[in-house]
């Protein structure tokens, strides 16, 4: 009775690590090729920045692409997943300037004059996202 217990429990641990190899394998080979372009637009801020001062048509949708994950990854929890809208707790921020974004988002601060759609200072601001700003901005106003 106790082998068999000892047996099947190794035999589980055997079809376990045989399942994480074999899905292993498979992440990576479906996930290797952008993932390298991630990385090497990423790794590059000199790339970036060539990126942002041509952002033209060609690079508008994957940086949109970018936004739109570091917006669901961020900003979600209180602005509508669709940023036409208003959110549970933050309003709707699409066609937002550059301006605005970068001031909001890394200082909580709005650009002078502007008139701020709400005149709480609920929004914690998320210096962190500084590089993310273009993205966010493509993702915005598509
Ligand atoms: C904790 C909730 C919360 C999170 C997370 C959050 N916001 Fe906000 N946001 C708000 C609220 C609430 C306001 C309204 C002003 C205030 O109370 O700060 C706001 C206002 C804004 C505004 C100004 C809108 C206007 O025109 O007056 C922008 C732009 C904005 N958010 C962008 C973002 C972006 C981009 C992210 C993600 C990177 C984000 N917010 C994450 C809650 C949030």
């Amino acid at each position: 009775m106790f082998t068999l217990r000892l047996l099947s429990q190794a035999f589980l641990a055997f079809f376990l690590a045989l399942v994480l190899v074999f899905s292993g394998c498979e992440t990576q080979d479906k996930t290797r090729e952008p993932a390298t372009t991630a990385q090497t637009q990423e790794s590059s801020p000199a790339t970036q920045a060539t990126e942002q001062t041509t952002a033209t048509q060609p690079d508008q949708a994957g940086s949109a692409k970018k936004g739109k994950f570091l917006y669901f990854a961020n900003c979600i929890a209180c602005h509508n997943t669709d940023p036409t809208k208003a959110g549970s707790v933050g309003p709707a921020i699409s066609d937002s300037s550059k301006e605005l974004l970068t001031l909001k988002v890394t200082q909580g601060t709005y650009p002078a004059g502007y008139q701020p759609k709400r005149t709480t200072k609920l929004m914690p601001p998320l210096p962190n996202l500084k590089a993310g700003i273009p993205f966010l901005h493509a993702f915005l106003n598509p």
